[in-house]
């Protein structure tokens, strides 16, 4: 089980930004929300979601979003996070090959992906470090 997990300095993550890092081979999102992201988040009625799932049950603690970054239609890695990367129409991120939407808490909101990116096992093991798996 070399490598199940892998840990994350997230010291440096200023609000507003994410970081891609590699766990069992597959691309982790890891993403310092803002305030008005959270609240978006938040705000959605599960009744209306294809996936329904409360922001709470995807993110530990507020600001910290963790999610595989793998677009559960055919795989692709959905773009979203470098600044000037398109977010789609929710806010979160955008998948390019057929155009799935994803929200602020990683839920896919519009296009063909059947489900949300999914969130790995995770915990903060200090203030500053998430451990992955
Ligand atoms: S793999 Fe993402 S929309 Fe097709």
């Amino acid at each position: 089980m070399a490598l199940s997990t892998t840990d994350v300095d997230i010291s440096a993550i200023k609000p507003g930004q994410s970081v891609t890092v590699v766990w069992r081979g597959k691309p982790v999102f890891v993403r310092h929300r803002l305030p008005e992201e959270i609240a978006d988040a938040a705000k959605v009625n599960t009744a209306d979601l294809r996936e329904p799932e409360t922001d709470t049950q995807r993110a530990k603690k507020p600001e910290w979003l963790v999610l595989i970054g793998v677009c559960t239609h055919l795989g692709c890695v959905p773009l979203g996070q470098k600044p000037a990367d398109p977010k789609g129409e929710f806010g979160g991120w955008f998948c390019p090959c057929h155009g799935s939407h994803y929200d602020t808490s990683g839920r896919i909101r519009k296009g063909p992906a059947p489900s949300n990116l999914p969130v790995p096992p995770y915990q903060f093991t200090t203030d500053t470090t998430v451990r992955i798996g």
